[in-house]
């Protein structure tokens, strides 16, 4: 029998990297088949980078700063996740929007990890916005990533109680537990070929 090709990550973060190290070790424990090819980050100070390094991951930073407009920056991205042979885009607290450039290269290829369950909350800021707002439940959601902000289709969520004397800090950390279960399970259903889109909707082979 034909062994089946293994999936190459390439993971992209522009913080602390804590999605990132579920990923890392979720591999480890041999509870996702993929190979992490490289960790790419928007951000030099990016402790994300450490994480990949310290597990003896290519990383690399690729400074936005560094690039005058969005497409030349998505271009330098697309050749280093090209030149590690990645196939599937991992968002794990990467802040910036990619632009249709990025998006269609990688169509049907970009996970992405949004801390609201969508399509509550988008944006930047979910957690001040649900404590705003006064919603009783909040949580994480996992979606294909489209041509538009935290829009995709949905893969799965994870809910979570918001509680009268939460923080952002202390509901952060509770929909994050969340977070470091679900991405490594999500991440591995796409490699075993049981996520398919349609339409609006993804089906998971059970
Ligand atoms: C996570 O909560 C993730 O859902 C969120 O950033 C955090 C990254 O944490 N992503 C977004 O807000 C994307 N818009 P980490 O750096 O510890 O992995």
């Amino acid at each position: 029998m034909a062994e089946k090709t293994q999936q190459v990550l390439g993971v992209l973060a522009s913080g602390r990297g804590t999605d990132l190290q579920s990923i890392i070790d979720a591999v480890h424990r041999g509870e996702v088949h993929a190979k992490i090819g490289v960790v790419l980050s928007d951000k030099p100070d990016a402790y994300a980078l450490e994480r990949a390094k310290k597990a003896g991951i290519p990383a690399l930073c690729i400074d936005r700063k560094q690039y005058d407009g969005r497409e030349p920056f998505e271009e330098a991205l697309i050749a280093a996740l090209e030149e590690k042979g990645v196939m599937l885009v991992v968002l794990a607290g990467f802040m910036r929007i990619l632009t249709p450039l990025f998006v269609r290269h990688y169509k049907g290829r970009i996970l992405n990890i949004h801390p609201a369950l969508l399509p509550s909350f988008p944006g930047a800021h979910a957690h001040r916005d649900v404590l705003a707002y006064g919603v009783k439940v909040s949580g994480c959601t996992i979606h294909f990533v489209d041509e538009g902000t935290d829009s995709g289709p949905i893969i799965a969520q994870a809910a979570v109680p918001v509680l009268d004397d939460d923080t952002e800090d202390t509901l952060g950390a509770r929909v994050l537990a969340e977070e470091h279960k679900l991405y490594p399970q999500v991440i591995e259903w796409y490699c075993e070929g049981r996520l398919h889109i349609e339409g609006r909707h993804v089906r998971i082979d059970r």
